[in-house]
Order: structure tokens, then sequence, then C-alpha cells
């Protein structure tokens, strides 16, 4: 595939994820309820929101997802969410860097995150049929703390130009662990990760999960607006994000740390994902949007917004730390309730 056909793509991707979000109306916790402590002991001053991916440290449970990279328009949207995450301490990951690995001029669109954020926790991403040497650079090419691998079959699947051999994924991800020295991240980009996926993963070596569930952007949606004739009705595949993250955290959540993503959009969701296990929340989707109607300030704002909101929630619960927020009791109703009962999944 040309590296023109590959931007050309990238500048879909990002209109149309703006035109869905756009339209979003249902909230993907809506299910979930998170139990009021009436007796709150905590003073909301001494509330530390720090929190570990693996030996990765983060002083907030909050990431700025992977979006983009390689073209004009992406230097410009990586600058600015680069300084975001540097003024406000929080890690960000860049876009798929294939583009990138034999094109130095792509490449400066994401050397400058690094470049902006000398000393911030970013992460490299790369597809799950890359070779080692292509991980190596792209993790080189940022100087990047993690490399996040993310499967998207979905999307190639129903992406004309997509991938549609799958064969070997699993032997690639164990060979890119196996020769990385830092950190991987297995995530996926919205379709959701089951808790039978979850168990092989980990068994193969992966220690940090991204469960990228179905509610936010939405890939086959995606793909078929770029297409001038919609070519399947299939926009409701996936696993719901609470789903998957119950699901995840149930099967691995003592053995792998497990980041939430996939729809949310405030505070009180972040909350709701720390509670059920998650480690960190992640936010691509939205975070873009604010970016591209609204601007930098307002993008910092939101977020300021949404680690209040997290703030306010655990003193509503009595909460301390994030430890503290796993050990509150939560509500499950509704299809999330039938999803989990029809899984076996104790709560
Ligand atoms: C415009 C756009 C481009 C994306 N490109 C990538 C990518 O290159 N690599 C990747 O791992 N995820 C990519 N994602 C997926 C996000 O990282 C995230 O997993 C997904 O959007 C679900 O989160 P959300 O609902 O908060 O957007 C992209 C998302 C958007 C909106």
């Amino acid at each position: 595939m040309s590296d023109d056909i590959r931007k050309k793509r990238k500048r879909e991707h990002i209109k149309y994820s703006l035109l869905l979000e756009k339209n979003m109306t249902r909230n993907v916790f809506d299910d979930i309820t998170l139990v009021h402590n009436c007796l709150t002991q905590v003073d909301i001053n001494k509330i530390d929101l720090s929190t570990e991916l693996g030996n990765i440290k983060l002083t907030a449970p909050i990431i700025i997802n992977a979006i983009t990279g390689g073209f004009y328009k992406a230097n410009i949207i990586n600058s600015k969410l680069a300084e975001i995450a540097r003024d406000l301490d929080l890690a960000m990951a860049v876009g798929s860097q294939k583009i990138a690995l034999n094109d130095p001029v792509s490449a400066s669109s994401f050397k400058i995150v690094r470049k902006i954020n000398p000393n911030g926790i970013i992460f490299a991403n790369i597809g799950s049929n890359a070779s080692v040497e292509d991980a190596l650079k792209a993790v080189e090419m940022i100087k990047a703390d993690a490399l996040q691998i993310h499967l998207n079959a979905p999307q190639e699947i129903v992406m004309r130009e997509g991938r549609k051999n799958f064969e070997g994924t699993l032997d690639n991800i164990r060979k890119i662990i196996r020769y990385l020295n830092v950190p991987v991240i297995l995530k996926e980009v919205g379709f959701g990760i089951a808790m039978e996926e979850a168990e092989i993963l980990v068994a193969n070596g992966v220690k940090i999960i991204d469960i990228g569930g179905y509610g936010g952007t939405n890939f086959i949606t995606i793909e078929n607006k770029r297409r001038r004739k919609k070519s399947n009705n299939l926009q409701n595949w996936g696993i719901p994000t609470p789903a998957s993250l119950l699901e995840v955290v149930y099967k691995v959540g003592n053995k792998a740390d497990i980041i939430c993503s996939g729809g949310l959009k405030n505070g009180l969701d972040v909350a709701k994902s720390l509670a059920i296990g998650a480690k960190a929340a992640a936010f691509a989707g939205l975070f873009l949007y604010i970016l591209l109607e609204k601007g930098s300030e307002a993008l910092k704002k939101r977020i300021l917004e949404i680690k209040n909101e997290l703030i306010l929630c655990m003193a509503m619960l009595g909460a301390n730390n994030i430890s503290d927020l796993r050990k509150r009791p939560i509500i499950i109703e509704g299809k999330t309730y039938n999803w989990v009962k029809n899984r076996g999944i104790s709560i």
C-alpha cells in the first residue's frame, strides 16, 4: 500500500471520527453505579491519584490514547496533544508509526511528541503484524517508555485495502515482547477484549492490556463512511467497554495491569473503570474532537474537569487512593448484568 493512500486514510479517520463523536449520545457506563458512601472520611486535598502500569508510574490514571501521526495535520495534532500531556503530566500514546518507519518526513510528526515533552511518559504504537525490527524502530523513534501493539482485526477486515490474513499474530506478539526492552501494552481499538483472549495474551507474556471496548470510536462505521457505498451492517460488532473490562479484570486482573478505554467521556466513567479494576483510563475520540473543534485550551480545561470529577467521586466514595476505590461495591444492571451472568463472571 502506498504512503499516499495511508496518509489519505489517516486524514479520513480523523474526519469521520469527529462526525461520530459529535453524534454520540449513550454513555457506555450507564449500567454501572458506584455505591455512595455516606460516611466518607477522606480529606479531599489528600486524595492520591497515582497509579502504575507495570513499572511505569503515572501521577494520574488518565491517558491520551493513540490517535495519529504521519502527515501534515497530524504534526499539529501531536504537537498540541504533547503540550497538554506535558503540562498536565499525563501519559500519551502516538498513532500507528508504520507510515514513518521508512520515511523521515512522516517520522517528524511522531518525533515532535518527544521533542515537546522530553521527560514525559510516551507510548509508541505499531500493528500486531509488525516485525521485531519495526517495533524496535518505533520505540527508538520517540524514545518511548512502552510500546502499544494494536489489535484491530474488524477494522482491517471491513477496510477495502485492509489486511485479511491474521495467521501468526500471537507468535509475532510473543516475538516482539521477547526482544523489546520496554513494556508492551496490547490494545484493542474499539471492539473489546474477551476473557479467553486476555488469558492467552497473559500466558504469552503480556502484562499490560488496554481493553479498547465497543461504545466509543467505531472503526467499522468509520470504514463504512470512507466508502461511497456502505459495505456492511456490522456497526454493532464488538464487546461493550464495561463488559470487556469486567471480563478481563475477572480473568487476568491479578496478573496484568488493565487500562480501560472505548467511549469514556467524563470523570465518573474513569471512577467506574477504576472501581471495576482498571489501573488507568484512556481517551481518544473525545479528546480529538475537543482539540479540533474547540482548541487546546478547551481540551486542557476538559481534562482538568475530568480529573476533578474523579477526585470528587473518590471523596464521595471515601476513597483515598485507587486501591481504596477498587474496594467499593458497584451495582451492575441491564445489558451489562446479563452479559456478566451469561459469561459466568462472579463479581
Ligand atoms: C482518529 C483516530 C485514529 C486512531 N488511530 C489509532 C492508531 O493509529 N493506533 C491505535 O492503536 N489506535 C488508534 N485509535 C484508537 C484509539 O486509540 C482508541 O483505542 C479507540 O479510539 C477507542 O477509544 P475512544 O472511544 O476513546 O476513541 C484511533 C482513534 C481515533 C479516533
